[in-house]
């Protein structure tokens, strides 16, 4: 998305990947990941983009080096940053060149780096911290539209030419120290992991008490220091940067001596939080050995084919430990919940998917499920209970249709 992004502001961009098949595929013009708008974008600008195994040839294009490789969390839950460090001891000396991260790295990374480079006789590269703020399946409008650019660096021609670079999107600019930089990104995505667990036991909270968390959402985010996003209560936050970035933040303050007492709640709830359904479906069904149960959507979120801290990865799994058929329908994410979930009953279309099921659960608010007509629903199912897991649906329409409706936190909405 950064090359796509950056050739139609009108740079020379080179790609770098040392999987040559990735790079074999982008030379043909086909994206290696599924992103609304990306292949339009990459084909519309292919004569900016170049793709390449070898690392000298973007070098004689390039002075930014922009570093996009993975950060995967380790077994103890910090990030592994053994791709940042082949890219930089792949890094000739250089004095006109500079290291851009763009990889969601701990803070001190590249404080670090910035050792290694000067232990190797190769200070003269430039280091800049630059993190990435866009979202799956929003991603190319969120690079045009950002609502900040962070650069951290210390100073030097590096910082300055990446400002230049996003000058045309006339985002507010936030030139920082590295560390700072750094930590912004760690903190932007804990704090909105935080508001969503935050949602997400009010809505629990709301069950108890008869109130509906659509209401009181929309309550405290009309206060503008609240503020109404990323105040949907559902089954839990999934993705790999909210799973893995709340995490390496909480395990970041604990390896420098402070308890991130917090991030630990948000992090516990998130994980009931997938699980709450199946007590939902107890209730309404009792035993759930041998019931049936479809499953709507199984990406981390629509537009997106990624599984990654899928909320449905818990609840799948949870299901069948519960000796419960499950039946799954996702319009895009198929192929990588095969991979993940091999056991799973996998359906061609949701209306297959819900047939003779005792259950359905909207678990991925993908348009076409949340415009799925529930009278085709209520027909070919043989049970009565519609769990919302996104609170996405009208659950009016849904009762309409002669099915039991219940969501997420919707207490007063379901009496
Ligand atoms: C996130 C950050 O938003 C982005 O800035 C960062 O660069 C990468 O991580 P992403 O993981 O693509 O982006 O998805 P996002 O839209 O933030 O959603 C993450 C998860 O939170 C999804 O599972 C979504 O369903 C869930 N979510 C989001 C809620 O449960 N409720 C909300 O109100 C918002």
């Amino acid at each position: 998305m950064t090359a796509a992004g950056f050739a139609s502001l009108g740079s020379e961009v080179w790609c770098v990947d040392i999987d040559e098949d990735k790079i074999e595929q982008l030379r043909r013009g086909q994206s290696p990941i599924y992103e609304p708008g990306l292949p339009e974008l990459l084909a519309k600008h292919s004569a900016r983009l170049h793709f390449t195994t070898d690392l000298p040839d973007a070098l004689q294009g390039a002075r930014l080096l922009f570093v996009a490789v993975g950060t995967p969390p380790t077994h103890s839950g910090d990030a592994d940053l053994a791709s940042v460090h082949e890219v930089v001891d792949s890094m000739p000396a250089s004095d006109s060149h500079a290291l851009v991260m763009k990889s969601t790295v701990p803070c001190g990374t590249g404080a670090s780096i910035e050792r290694v480079l000067r232990e190797r006789g190769k200070d003269g590269l430039s280091y800049v911290s630059c993190p990435e703020f866009l979202k799956e399946g929003s991603a190319v409008a969120d690079f045009l539209h950002p609502d900040r650019v962070v650069i951290g660096d210390g100073g030097g021609w590096a910082g300055d030419a990446v400002a230049k670079l996003y000058e045309p999107l006339g985002a507010p600019l936030v030139r920082t120290d590295v560390a700072s930089a750094e930590m912004i990104k760690l903190a932007a995505n804990a704090f909105l992991a935080t508001k969503i667990s935050f949602i997400n036991e009010i809505a629990n909270v709301c069950e108890q008490v008869g109130a509906d968390v659509v209401q009181v959402a929309k309550g405290m985010g009309l206060d503008e220091r609240i503020g109404p996003k990323f105040l949907q209560a559902g089954i839990g936050y999934g993705g790999s940067c909210f799973t893995k970035d709340v995490s390496a933040l909480k395990l970041l303050a604990g390896n420098s001596g402070y308890h991130f007492q917090l991030l630990s709640a948000v992090i516990e709830v998130n994980e009931l939080q997938k699980r709450r359904v199946v007590s939902k479906l107890q209730r309404h069904l009792g035993e759930l050995a041998g019931k049936r149960v479809a499953l709507l959507g199984l990406a981390f979120k629509p537009n997106t084919d990624d599984m990654r801290g899928a909320s449905s990865l818990v609840l799948a799994a949870r299901l069948l430990a519960e000796g419960v058929h499950v039946r799954a329908h996702d319009p895009i994410a198929e192929e990588q919940a095969r991979r993940l979930m091999p056991e799973l009953d996998y359906a061609p279309s949701a209306l297959e998917a819900v047939e003779e099921a005792d259950a359905t659960i909207l678990v991925t608010e993908w348009p076409q499920f949340v415009g799925i007509d529930w009278r085709d629903v209520a027909k070919r199912m043989r049970g009565r209970i519609v769990i919302d897991g996104r609170n996405a649906l009208d659950g009016e329409a849904v009762r309409e249709a002669g099915l039991t409706y219940e969501g997420i936190g919707r207490g007063a909405c379901r009496q």
